[in-house]
């Protein structure tokens, strides 16, 4: 497997908008959420280093977990912004990190022939694209039958606090780049998938890791 960065496909006008801000998140991410996001984050490689074969990373950022993987798993990570993408080539040449291929790619077009992996992963990116069920259908796609699929992400709450919280935070969803109200249905309810199990993330339980399989 090679380590190299190419586009694959062009983005839309909400793709741009990604670009745009993860162009200026890209050299102090490590430094901020890359650190908030890190205990959801080991978790779920913790979990797909269970796994064998062909492993998708989406949304694989400046590729943070990259050094986390078994090394005989064959990892392919992609992201839509080239500037967190250039800074996981550079992690993975630093390290001399093998089997990891980067690739810029849209997560809800991916350019992968139908079942080509063992398990994916999708950590803090749900929220952030502009079509979730349509990376979710990917996701199965480009999955092998009872193949699994990892997210990690916030999901807003329907009471308390903090669905208050998430309520007055999502007038601002703009700006922010995310969207704080993102119910948990979206994800455990897609289409052909069937939930394994939920665990919750440091800090604070804010994160939650589902696992799920392809059914049907
Ligand atoms: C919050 S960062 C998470 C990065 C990494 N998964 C981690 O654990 O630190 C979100 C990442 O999703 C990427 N992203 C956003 N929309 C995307 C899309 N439609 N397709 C692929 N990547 C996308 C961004 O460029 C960014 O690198």
């Amino acid at each position: 497997m090679s380590t190299e960065t190419k586009t694959v496909n062009q983005p839309s006008l909400d793709d741009n908008a990604v670009r745009e801000a993860y162009r200026w998140w890209a050299p102090i991410y490590d430094y901020s959420f890359g650190v908030i996001a890190g205990p959801g984050r080991r978790l779920a490689v913790d979990k797909l280093n269970e796994e064998h074969g062909r492993i998708l990373e989406v949304g694989v950022g400046t590729g943070l977990s990259l050094p986390r993987y078994r090394t005989d798993l064959d990892v392919t990570g992609i992201d839509l912004s080239p500037e967190m993408l250039s800074k996981a080539a550079q992690r993975v040449n630093r390290l001399g990190l093998r089997r990891k291929t980067l690739l810029v790619m849209d997560a809800s077009r991916l350019s992968f022939a139908d079942e080509s992996f063992d398990a994916a992963a999708v950590m803090y990116v749900m929220t952030v694209v502009p079509e979730p069920a349509a990376v979710m259908a990917e996701l199965r796609r480009v999955l092998k039958p009872g193949g699994t699929a990892i997210i990690v992400n916030h999901f807003s709450r329907e009471k308390g606090a903090r669905a208050g919280v998430e309520k007055w935070l999502a007038k601002y969803s703009r700006s922010l780049g995310w969207h704080p109200i993102f119910p948990i249905q979206n994800v455990t309810e897609a289409p052909g998938f069937e939930l394994i199990d939920a665990t919750d993330a440091a800090p604070l339980g804010v994160f939650t890791l589902l696992r799920l399989k392809k059914v049907g």
